[in-house]
């Protein structure tokens, strides 16, 4: 496990919260039902506030879960009725708690456990990333904002922004991250080379994927990182760190967060349990600052009211049998795994499409993010691979502002040896054939 981080960052620059709140954001009020009802879920009280069923009707009893390795896990009778039951809005506490100790484990986050800091560090579990991205994005942006992003970036994000009016605006990343310069530019110069408008409001949160980035699988380097907080700091935005991959990444110790250098308080961190546990679960963990996570459960009170109990029951059923070091060793088998993957894939590439194409290696994640080189729009290439039976993702979904790209996402963790060989061979034959095509 990573030691926790020490910051080496100057004096600190508390955000002003409530400036940051979009008018959703700043309307939404706690309900009193799951206001009352959180408060009293832990001890026994005589609960008459809330609409909860009587666990003597729930149809299940128990649950015994046979893990990979021959483990038996038996979820005992009141963690069973906890799990089927209404939930606290934060998480179940139990599971809470041991997310916090595994962020204090791995981050050590500079604003966790300081009651004196008006961003404090508080964390809860959310139904899966995305679902507490949009949530997030909800209370912060409104329609005619501006959102700062990675470029490229996750093509879902996109829609989220778009969907509530607001527009994302792509800064350029390099295989070491986003480019202190190119942001710095950006931000200095707003009002002249912002690409909406003069009159668009300057951005108030940044959007981005440290570790494992969807879809370079790449991941930033401690400088990169370190510069861009420090810009972040400078103008004053909020740091959406969404990090699915963090353990994903190929080797150890792992990366530093934005969060483990976070002595302001300004970084949302999501954590996802999607890709190191498994998707079905619908299961992640947000920590930030105490007043967006103020809103976050406002929102979520009114509308998810809880991550799944049920999955919460189950995954920390698991981790009082593994403990944080069986949460690691499986953390490590993913990632050696996507590792291996990763590997054949730039083996057979360097074969076969050395030719015609250039890629980034891997150092974490599940893609190989390629360009296709003398092209300008890979849609031909891609419709083509279609047609022979491989599909894979267009550059342009995953690229702000770019209708046409070169290059293609490539999602190797399902797939054998023998598909990525031939995976590389179908994109050649294409890309050779495009090219006489073209001349
Ligand atoms: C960058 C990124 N963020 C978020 C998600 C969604 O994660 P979750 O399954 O936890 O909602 C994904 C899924 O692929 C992703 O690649």
């Amino acid at each position: 496990m990573a030691q926790g981080v020490q910051n080496g960052i100057g004096g600190v620059k508390f955000p002003e919260y409530k400036q940051f709140f979009s008018r959703v954001g700043t309307r939404s009020k706690n309900s009193a039902i799951r206001d009352t009802f959180d408060a009293t879920v832990g001890p026994k009280q005589l609960l008459m506030v809330a609409g909860l069923p009587n666990p003597e009707l729930f149809p299940i009893l128990s649950t015994e879960i046979t893990l990979k390795d021959g483990t038996k896990v038996k979820i005992d009778e009141q963690s069973q009725k906890d799990g089927l039951q209404y939930q606290s809005t934060k998480g179940m506490p139990e599971l809470k708690d041991w997310l916090i100790e595994l962020q204090r484990r791995v981050h050590n986050p500079p604003t966790l456990g300081r009651e004196d800091h008006p961003g404090q560090m508080e964390l809860m579990i959310i139904a899966g990333c995305q679902d507490g991205i949009s949530t997030c994005f909800r209370i912060l942006l409104n329609e005619g904002d501006t959102a700062l992003i990675q470029n490229p970036s996750y093509p879902t994000m996109f829609n989220m922004i778009e969907s509530i009016g607001a527009t994302p605006v792509g800064i350029d990343s390099d295989e070491h991250g986003i480019i202190p310069s190119k942001m710095r530019h950006l931000l200095e110069n707003w009002e002249t080379v912002n690409p909406v408008n003069k009159k668009a409001p300057r951005p108030k949160v940044l959007y981005c994927i440290p570790t494992g980035e969807n879809p370079r699988s790449a991941s930033w380097s401690f400088e990169r990182r370190q510069a861009v907080y420090e810009i972040c700091r400078e103008f004053d935005l909020l740091i959406m760190e969404d990090d699915p991959y963090y353990f994903t990444y190929f080797n150890r110790p792992l990366p530093h967060s934005m969060l483990s250098i976070d002595v302001d308080g300004r970084v949302l961190r999501f954590d996802s349990f999607s890709k190191m546990m498994c998707p079905g679960l619908r299961l992640g963990y947000m920590s930030g600052p105490r007043p967006v996570m103020m809103k976050m459960l406002a929102i979520y009170m009114s509308t998810t009211a809880q991550a799944s109990a049920v999955s919460q029951m189950t995954l920390m059923a698991i981790f009082r049998k593994w403990g944080y070091e069986g949460f690691m060793r499986q953390c490590d088998k993913v990632s050696q795994f996507l590792k291996q993957q990763a590997g054949y894939f730039v083996d057979a590439a360097t074969i076969y499409l050395s030719d015609v194409a250039e890629w980034t290696i891997p150092d974490s994640g599940m893609f190989l993010w390629l360009r296709f080189k003398d092209c300008e729009d890979a849609t031909d290439i891609i419709d083509k691979c279609f047609q022979q039976g491989l599909f894979v993702l267009g550059g342009c979904n995953a690229t702000v502002g770019k209708p046409a790209s070169p290059y293609v996402r490539i999602a190797y963790c399902l797939c054998t040896k023998e598909d990525i060989i031939e995976a590389c061979k179908i994109m050649a034959r294409v890309a050779k054939e495009e090219r006489k095509a073209c001349k």
